[in-house]
Order: C-alpha cells, then structure tokens, then sequence
C-alpha cells in the first residue's frame, strides 16, 4: 500500500496491531517535524513519555538531542524525528526482531514522502536496522555512507550519553559534521 502524505499514513498506522505492542501502547508515536525535512532522524522506540504524549523524543533523552539541534545550529522544526518502533516495548525493552519487521515498513513509507537528503541513526538498534546488521556503534558512529539517495551516518543514543557523559564530546563532533554535510547537500545544484 502506499500512501499520498503522511496523514494518511498516520491514520492508517493508528489503527495498527501487526503486533502485540498495537495492545499495551498508550499511543501509537508516528513522528514529528517537517514534512519536507532534508535531515531525519531514526531512534529506537517510544519511551514512557513518547507513549504517554504519542510524540517522539519528548524525554529526558529528547531534551538532550535537543541541546545538540541547538549547539550546532539546526533549528528542531526544520527536521523530522522518527522511531524504528512506533509503540512502546514494555518497560523500555529492546525491539524484538518480529517487531522492528512489522513496523518498518510504515517507515520506509515515511521516508518516502518525506524524501529527507540525510538520514541519521540515533543509536545502535537504529544504525544495526538501516545501515547494516552488524554496526559497531562505537566504532563507526559519524561516518557517512551513501546508500541509494541518502546520506547516512548513525550517532550515539541520547540515552547512552545520560548513562554515560564521557561519550559527549563524541556526539558534538558528530552532530557538527552532520551540520556542515547538511550545508553541503543543501547548497548543491537542484536542491
Ligand atoms: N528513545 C527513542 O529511541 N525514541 C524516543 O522517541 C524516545 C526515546
């Protein structure tokens, strides 16, 4: 199926139950941002407040990707922020592999509507499902790789840098270099 915007792709994906988190989720968390952003994030899952509010990166962990979006000089509104899982695992768990599959569909079709020139990964379980299966977060976080359209690149969750704050420095170089490539797309021909 595919869809003419992303309202109707939200609605279709409201009604949701391809798998069991379709029962215990508060809300479904579709996305949030423009509709026609050139940079999109991917994290994980809905959080206890993403599910409680049904908008993502609204936490603790959103709050500080926010401080970043600002440090660099890319203001919030003007990307689009997404999750791999659209409904909350239980207590935060990882996605199961049977989830990821049943929902990621409802984001390649996001994707293509919103046609994003870079796509960034928040986080290893975003980075091992779009990148490749077997990305090493800590080894390969901020290197780009062109894959069909898109550029890509993958940083560290905003939850790994709560838990720990030594990787912050990391996440501002990432999150500066994504700016400049940003720059980059966005100045060239026909953009
Ligand atoms: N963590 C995620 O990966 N996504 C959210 O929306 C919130 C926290």
């Amino acid at each position: 199926m595919s869809y003419d915007s992303l309202e109707s792709l939200a609605a279709a994906c409201a009604s949701c139950q391809a798998c069991p988190l379709g029962k215990t989720r508060t809300n479904l968390v579709f996305g949030v941002g423009s509709p026609t952003a050139d940079l999109m994030f991917v994290g994980e899952a809905p959080g206890q407040q993403e599910d409680e509010q049904g908008i993502p990166f609204v936490g603790a962990a959103g709050q500080l990707l926010d401080r970043y979006l600002y440090a660099v000089g890319i203001p919030r509104e003007s990307v689009y922020i997404a999750n791999i899982l659209k409904c909350r695992p239980p207590r935060n768990r990882d996605p199961l592999p049977e989830e990821e599959d049943a929902c990621i569909g409802h984001l390649r079709e996001q994707i293509k509507l919103i046609r994003p020139k870079m796509i960034v990964c928040l986080g290893r379980i975003s980075a091992m499902r779009l990148i490749k299966p077997d990305y090493r977060i800590t080894r390969e976080h901020g290197t780009f790789v062109k894959k069909g359209a898109f550029l890509m690149t993958a940083v560290y969750h905003p939850s790994a840098l709560l838990r720990d704050p030594s990787k912050k420095e990391a996440m501002l170089i990432d999150m500066e270099n994504i700016k400049t490539q940003l720059d980059i797309l966005t100045s060239e021909k026909g953009s």
